[in-house]
């Protein structure tokens, strides 16, 4: 427990009163001393009076006051860290605050003690070092690991977009799915009927029972649209994930070629999560296939579970915020795919395969994943093989 003497002076300035009320309940939690301030020009009179070991700045305030306090309190006092708090709204403001100075970043909301302790005192630590033993090469690290934090923070923005686009291509398609199912009811229905007004085996009886089965799979594809925009019926549920897996080696082992050698690798105890079950396992499914397919000369699939921790110090720039996950991969030795290739892989439509392929399956694991709050990632190089790991939230009763 920080005695008196020994505990941090926090100053924390933002406008949004209910971002600071969880702030200060947060920061008392992990025993530091806090000051508020409600705007940039009384953030900088406090931060004159009160002297604090560091600054967090909520980057919502208007215009770009919390830029500007940033930059005044760096003119000030070079080495007190500041960190800045900044919604998904605000990628951009938060990678120009790093490029003048913030220390560090947090993203809203902030409900994790953990999360809050970790910036504050990491930075603390930082700043201590900083002052205490000056090394030659100094400014070398420090903005070696700026440079780290912006290359996350810009991979993070990307996604984002990419994310939104899909988001509003699956609201287009959702639209279109739900029409379209109602036409390709009537026209197969029509086909059905005319059928009944036909010999058995003359040509037109043909051609209908064609039209029938072009319906078929292209109201397969629908569902698959359907599936993509979530507009399908989702029942979320707390489950073992360790068995949702075995069922789906299972059902794989038995129905892929024998070239392929299956294996399921699960963690111990069993790894609960909370999701649509159905949508898990035909992301699963979906994963399975295209390792199948990646390997037309065999190989070997793997699909395991793990626990996951993602530390903030040591999380890699493609790797997704720190924290605890459940992970599941699904891994093959397959072709694997070029960098191209792996950047588009989520887009809708987007297929190398010749036949009778949507690509769409990816865009669905993608739309679900991020239905169930987690994250998704792909590693893969030509002749390398690939590794899908889904990175899920874990559920605690
Ligand atoms: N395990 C894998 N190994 C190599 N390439 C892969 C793998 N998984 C996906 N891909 C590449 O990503 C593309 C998109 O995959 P996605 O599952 O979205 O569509 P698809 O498999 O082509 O069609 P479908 O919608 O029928 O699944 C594939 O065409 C393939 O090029
Ligand atoms: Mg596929």
């Amino acid at each position: 427990m920080a005695s008196e003497l020994t505990k941090k002076r926090v100053l924390l300035v933002g406008d949004d009163a209910s971002v600071r009320l969880t702030l200060v309940a947060l920061l008392r939690g992990i025993e530091v001393d806090v000051f508020e301030a409600t705007d940039a020009a009384r953030g900088l009179q406090s931060f004159e009076a009160q002297k604090p070991d560091a600054v967090l700045i909520d980057l919502a305030m208007p215009g770009r006051n919390g830029l500007e306090l940033l930059e005044e309190i760096k003119r000030r006092a070079k080495r007190t860290p500041v960190i800045v708090i900044s919604g998904i709204d605000k990628i951009d403001d938060t990678i120009e605050a790093l490029r003048r100075g913030a220390w560090d970043y947090l993203a809203k909301p902030i409900h994790d003690i953990a999360t809050l302790e970790d910036a504050v005192f990491g930075t603390l630590e930082w700043a201590r070092t900083m002052a205490h033993y000056p090394k030659p090469n100094e400014s070398e690290d420090f903005s070696n690991e700026i440079e780290k934090r912006i290359r996350q923070l810009e991979m993070s923005r990307d996604r984002l977009r990419q994310t939104e686009k899909l988001r509003a291509i699956g609201q287009l398609a959702g639209g279109v799915a739900h029409d379209f199912n109602n036409l390709l009811g009537g026209i197969s229905g029509y086909a059905e009927l005319a059928r009944l007004h036909v010999e058995d085996g003359s040509k037109p009886a043909k051609f209908l029972d064609g039209i029938v089965a072009m319906v078929r799979s292209a109201s397969d594809l629908n569902s698959k649209l359907l599936s993509f925009s979530r507009m399908g019926p989702v029942k979320v549920v707390a489950f073992d994930i360790n068995e949702v897996v075995r069922d789906v080696v299972d059902l794989i082992s038995h129905s892929f070629d024998k070239k392929i050698e299956v294996e399921a690798s699960v963690a111990h105890p069993p790894q609960f999560i909370r999701a649509d079950m159905a949508q898990l396992e035909s992301a699963l499914i979906n994963l399975a296939v295209n390792a199948r397919d990646a390997m037309p000369e065999g190989g070997k699939l793997t699909m395991g579970t793990s626990r996951h921790t993602i530390a903030r110090d040591e999380r890699a720039p493609d790797e997704p915020p720190a924290g605890q996950y459940v992970r599941v991969i699904v891994r093959d030795t397959g072709v694997g795919m070029a960098p191209e290739t792996v950047e588009h892989v989520f887009e809708p439509f987007f297929s190398t395969k010749e036949g009778h392929w949507t690509g769409l399956g990816l865009a669905v694991v993608h739309s679900a994943v991020e239905e169930m709050g987690g994250y998704i990632r792909v590693e893969s190089a030509p002749g390398q093989g690939t590794t899908v790991a889904l990175f899920l939230p874990p559920y605690s009763k």
